[in-house]
């Protein structure tokens, strides 16, 4: 029987499966450092990861010889916490989940606009804090959503679903950033520039894959763009963001607010960023419905069993 690591607890019915192919490993301990991730290719034949685990060209570095994985069948849509070129050069595949998480994520994003144009967060600390007096006319007024411009920075499967939300749900004009030109099949405008999308979006939500070619590129000038009414999006990765100039952006008011699922360096949240009460922050819980956690673990598992049998995982990446 081949050795299967899942590198932290996932649904029960996924793991009873597992059991009954593989000789199952669940690590309760938290994510791998690169010393675990290169133990754990070591040491498995199969792995089952997610988000936090150091699978870094260090860690296959430090397994060389030692490699007996030849799977890495990730728990998650986002994989920037494996070094795939390493993974491909050290004859280890690699899959994703994609698709199972697109509207649960997609409902994050809604939930953090309307909470941060709202303030829910404000109103909701005001109020288990004892220091609601009551209704006030003038009290806690917010931005209105319906009718105005979102711009989704990253149009690929999860901005479009939440671009959809926006224009069918709310009645909001839609216009995008995306490297490569992409049709949708709703009102939306594609512009030209990331900067000329943050100028005109009234919210911009970010919606791209992390990774080198992502890495700060919502800089201090692309913030700079946006209007001072503006509110920012983020539910994609923390790195995409300038998490310092971000700070700056919200304790200045040169933007009206932020609603973050994602942070530079998770689980850490900046003090300053927790200080401010311009923004919603959740903690990355884009994925988290119990229906959806289910369906990532068993397409993460479908692609390990698949490897297994020797045939190509249907989500390799
Ligand atoms: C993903 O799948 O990449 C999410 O960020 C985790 O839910």
């Amino acid at each position: 029987m081949k050795t299967l690591l899942i590198t932290r607890p996932i649904a029960d019915p996924v793991i009873a499966q597992a059991r009954t192919l593989f000789d199952v490993t669940v690590n309760e301990d938290g994510a791998l450092d690169v010393a675990q991730a290169a133990q754990a290719l070591a040491d498995y034949d199969a792995i089952l990861p997610t988000l936090g685990d150091q699978f870094t060209d260090q860690a296959f570095e430090s397994a060389a010889e030692k490699l007996r994985c030849g799977m890495l069948g990730n728990f998650g849509v986002g994989y920037n916490h494996i070094d795939t070129v390493a993974a491909k050069a050290a004859g280890v595949q690699v899959s994703n989940t994609p698709d199972v998480l697109t509207d649960a994520t997609a409902d994050i994003g809604m939930t953090l606009l309307l909470a941060t144009a709202r303030r829910a967060g404000e109103g909701e600390r005001m109020l288990r804090s004892g220091e609601w007096g009551g209704f006030g006319p003038k009290d806690l007024l917010g931005t209105h959503v319906t009718g105005k411009t979102v711009g989704i920075v990253g149009m690929g499967r999860i901005g479009q679903a939440v671009a959809r939300r926006c224009h069918f749900g709310f009645g909001m004009d839609v216009v995008f950033y995306n490297r490569s030109a992409k049709e949708v099949g709703f009102p939306a405008r594609q512009l030209a520039s990331l900067g000329t999308v943050m100028e005109q979006a009234d919210f911009v939500v970010v919606t791209t894959p992390g990774g080198a070619e992502t890495t700060k590129l919502i800089d201090a000038v692309a913030l700079e763009a946006m209007k001072p009414t503006g509110i920012f999006i983020n539910i994609s990765r923390g790195e995409v963001v300038d998490e310092t100039a971000l700070i700056t952006a919200l304790q200045t008011g040169q933007i009206a607010g932020a609603g973050l699922d994602v942070y530079e360096a998770e689980p850490h949240v900046p003090e300053a960023l927790r200080e401010l009460d311009n923004c919603v922050l959740l903690p990355h819980l884009g994925s988290a419905t119990v229906e959806t956690r289910q369906a990532m673990g068993q397409m993460a598992l479908d692609n390990i069993i698949a490897w297994s049998n020797g045939d190509a995982p249907p989500q390799a990446v």
